[in-house]
């Protein structure tokens, strides 16, 4: 008795330990790796860096194609981008494991592919239909397609990572018009349409209506690394942008690119100071860049902000996500930090905010973990991956706190 509820305290310890280490990271070159069948797939998402975005993201499936296949697409002699766009045809922005895809509800679903994401489909052109017809079988068909070839079903499930990745085969490579279309190269890309797309609609829609959108879409070519705030910190920030003058509104829009390529990693990489769109002789309108673990971190001399995410990482182009508008010393003061919210006069309120707040986290701490379909539903968010780490830490406690019950019982 003694020596069994030891041993499942230690499963317990050891189950919470390694789920709240594991960081839920995949690699979908190893992944595919032991499936040589697939090896020219693997190599050639390597060669178009989806690999990087597949690991980038969470909740998302890869359709594909074993080598028979994606020989028939390289013996049309596609150039690179536009194998590309074929293949981000084959990753959707959904998780479909084997057993979903046959309980598809009503027997159809449309889901976007990376293809939509990339900004250079028109219209639907970069959704896929996928539909469970006779037979058991599932059928996978690009959205406007007017494909008439074999059609694409699904074939087997190679790697399943419940609601992080599903790896799937299927018979054929999807395509459509758009995605054989000649690719247009980064350096072609609208910016500001490609921020208004893929969830940084404000910061697009400020650019243009400031009139510098020229200033950001001269900078492709040469390099251009752009941080978009994300609507919510905008939205805060709008009245005291409403305050600016034109010209500073135009400097602090600026003040947001970096005229220099920068991947995830580079910034990752490097520390210091960089000059930005807006800087100019004495006008310094600089920020530097922080490493702090694997978050990066902006600083102005007023504000911090953190990247929260990618919406495109393709030399000459990069556009993060950030977490806070970025405020120039040139145009701000430097305030007090704003997180910890202390009213200006020490008044009785102070204490109650802060007792409070321990109210909150009481209740945080004493309340049940999150379901199971909390969990798969914090999963479809793709976007909040510091969150899901989180939740999957609670979700490990509650685990060793009912095997340690169990253990109890027993
Ligand atoms: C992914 O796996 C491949 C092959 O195992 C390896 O070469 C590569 O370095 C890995 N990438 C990352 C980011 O760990
Ligand atoms: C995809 O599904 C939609 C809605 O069910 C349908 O209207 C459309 O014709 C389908 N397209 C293809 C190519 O199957
Ligand atoms: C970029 O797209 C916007 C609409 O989002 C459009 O107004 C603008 O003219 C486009 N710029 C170029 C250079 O095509
Ligand atoms: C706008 O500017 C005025 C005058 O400089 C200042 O009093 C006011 O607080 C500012 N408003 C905001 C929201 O920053």
């Amino acid at each position: 008795m003694e020596l069994r509820i030891s041993f499942f305290l230690l499963i317990a310890a050891v189950a919470a330990l390694s789920s709240a280490t594991t960081t839920n990271a995949h690699n979908i070159t190893h992944m595919l790796a032991k499936h040589p069948s697939f090896s020219t797939f693997n190599h050639y998402l390597t060669l178009t860096h989806l690999a990087g975005e597949i690991n980038r993201r969470r909740t998302i499936t890869v359709c594909a194609v074993d080598n028979g296949a994606m020989n028939s697409l390289l013996a049309k002699h596609y150039p690179l981008p536009t194998i590309k766009n074929i293949l981000s045809l084959h990753i959707f922005a959904d998780y479909f494991g084997a057993k979903k895809l046959h309980q598809i509800t009503k027997g159809s679903t449309t889901t976007s592919s990376l293809f939509q994401a990339t900004g250079e489909a028109a219209g639907t052109s970069g959704y896929v239909n996928i539909t469970d017809i006779k037979g058991g079988k599932v059928r996978f068909a690009p959205v406007d397609s007017d494909y008439d070839g074999p059609m694409a079903t699904f074939v087997k499930s190679l790697e399943e990572l419940p609601y992080d990745i599903a790896v799937i085969q299927i018979s054929n490579t999807l395509t459509s018009q758009e995605a054989e279309a000649p690719a247009a190269s980064p350096a072609d890309l609208n910016v500001t349409s490609l921020m208004a797309k893929q969830g940084c609609q404000t910061f697009s829609d400020m650019i243009v209506s400031q009139g510098v959108q020229s200033t950001f879409s001269d900078s492709v070519q040469g390099g251009l690394t752009v941080f978009c705030p994300s609507d919510e910190a905008l939205a805060a920030f709008r009245p005291r942008y409403k305050n600016l003058t034109a010209d500073g509104k135009a400097s602090l829009l600026l003040y947001h690119g970096v005229p220099v390529y920068n991947s995830l990693g580079m910034l990752r990489s490097s520390n210091g100071l960089v000059n930005t769109l807006a800087t100019e002789g004495a006008k310094k309108f600089d920020f530097t860049v922080q490493n702090d673990g694997d978050d990066v971190k902006l600083e102005t001399k007023v504000v911090t902000a953190t990247i929260t995410g990618t919406l495109i990482d393709e030399d000459p182009l990069a556009v993060f996500k950030i977490d806070e508008v970025l405020l120039p010393k040139e145009l701000f003061k430097a305030e007090p930090p704003a997180p910890a919210p202390k009213p200006a006069t020490k008044s009785k309120s102070k204490s109650n905010g802060a007792a409070a707040g321990g109210d909150d986290e009481d209740e945080n701490a004493d309340g049940p973990g999150p379901s199971a379909d909390d969990m798969a539903a914090a999963d479809e968010d793709n976007s909040n991956e510091g969150e899901r780490s989180r939740g999957g830490g609670v979700a490990a406690l509650c685990f060793s706190l009912a095997l340690v019950i169990f253990a109890c019982i027993c």
